[in-house]
């Protein structure tokens, strides 16, 4: 078969191979638990269900217009300008299926081929699949321990060329839980401003935060022109399978990202999204309890890890990852996942499946039970002992 050159260039998601690899195990009777997952292991709150089923049977089965639903992006407009401190209409709110089509469809719209893009490394994969698939050049600035998983504003300025067209921030961060600070997101919003770039905000765990509040480089004078913000339902609602997020930019950026959907998904489902008027608009009780079990999830899964001989972990600050440190064990990571999988039947994630500034490191979700937690990780302190 004769493929399009861009193929070769397109990566992907290895968790979703970790899973498919863990499940095979679990079909010849293998016990797994799982910690490579990212998405919450909570229901969907009560009440979003039940308007997911009210919308079905009222006969919300139609298409709608690509970039939404009116009202929900009016709800979406609301919540954006109440939590960020910005003014934003519903005009300037694409609703896509997933958070994840924003990305491709920011990075479509903005990048030109050989055009440079900055993305965080490590750093949720799909940036720099995206970002190579069309033709760009994605040049990673690189997330370390030390800062606590921060970026770095200095070497960022010396990453900055004539060409950089866009920016990517996530914060509260995947798959390091790193969180930017107010000060962090400044000097990034003086780069942009000072060298004309955009700014891709990933804000998808906006909500899942552990210390102080949400930041968003949106909010800085003259930022929210240049900046599309993230976001969705797939994490703060335990909603992964409804496939419903949306980007928030100036409206005739606005218009063309509708016109990308138009031309790939047409629309978002229409009673996923009357659902999700319920979940901005609706009680909130669900989502604190979720944030407040993850916290302790956090303080179980650091303290267990770093009571292993020679793995060490910081605590993050946001998300349900940890990144724990695994240098001192001398393996390389793909290979150390491999054995924690087969041998000790726990999945995680190795570092370099967010790039190349990972390895030495495996990502664990604790997005599972703390019993779950407190029986991977013994194994996990079982497994290494066989390493010598
Ligand atoms: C940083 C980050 N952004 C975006 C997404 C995509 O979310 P969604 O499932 O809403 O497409 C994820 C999902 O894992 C993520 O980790």
């Amino acid at each position: 078969m004769r493929l399009a050159d861009r193929m070769s260039r397109l990566g992907t998601e290895t968790a979703f191979e970790v899973l498919a690899k863990a499940r095979k195990l679990e079909a010849k009777g293998k016990h797994i638990i799982h910690l490579e997952i990212g998405e919450p292991d909570f229901d969907t709150p009560r009440n979003v269900v039940e308007a997911g089923i009210k919308a079905l049977n009222e006969g919300y089965t139609h298409y709608n217009p690509s970039a939404g639903v009116a009202q929900l992006r009016e709800t979406v407009a609301k919540e954006i300008s109440r939590t960020r401190k910005i003014e934003v209409n519903a005009d300037q709110v694409v609703i896509t299926p997933g958070g994840k089509p924003i990305m491709f469809f920011a990075i479509l719209a903005l990048v030109n081929e050989g055009d440079e893009v900055i993305y965080p490394n490590p750093g949720f994969p799909i940036y720099e699949s995206m970002i190579n698939f069309i033709g760009g050049k994605a040049v990673p600035i690189q997330l370390r321990e030390e800062n606590d998983f921060r970026l770095d504003t200095d070497e960022l300025k010396k990453l900055v060329s004539d060409k950089t067209r866009l920016i990517i921030v996530n914060s509260p961060q995947n798959p390091t839980g790193g969180v930017l600070t107010e000060g962090d997101l400044k000097a990034i919003a003086d780069i942009a401003l000072e060298r004309d770039i955009f700014v891709l905000s990933d804000e998808i765990y906006s909500r899942i935060i552990y210390e102080g509040s949400h930041h968003s480089i949106a909010s800085f004078p003259g930022m929210q022109e240049r900046t599309i913000i993230l976001d969705g339902f797939s994490k703060t609602f335990a909603m992964t399978g409804w496939r419903m997020g949306y980007g928030v930019m100036r409206e005739d950026l606005a218009v063309l990202v509708a016109k990308l959907q138009t031309n790939s998904n047409s629309c978002t489902a229409t009673f996923t999204q009357m659902a999700g008027i319920q979940a901005l608009a609706g009680p909130q009780g669900e989502v604190d309890k979720m944030v407040a079990e993850f916290r302790k999830r956090r303080d179980v899964v650091v303290g267990g890890l770093n009571a292993i001989p020679r793995i060490s972990c910081r605590t993050p600050k946001g998300a349900f990852y940890v990144f724990p440190n695994v240098k001192e064990i001398g393996w390389e990571v793909r290979k150390l996942s491999d054995y924690l999988l087969n041998e000790a039947g726990v999945a995680v994630l190795f570092g370099t499946s967010f790039g190349k500034y990972g390895e030495g490191y495996i990502r664990i979700s604790y997005a599972n039970s703390v019993e779950n937690i407190k029986e991977g990780l013994s194994r996990i302190g079982k497994a290494m002992q066989n390493i010598k």
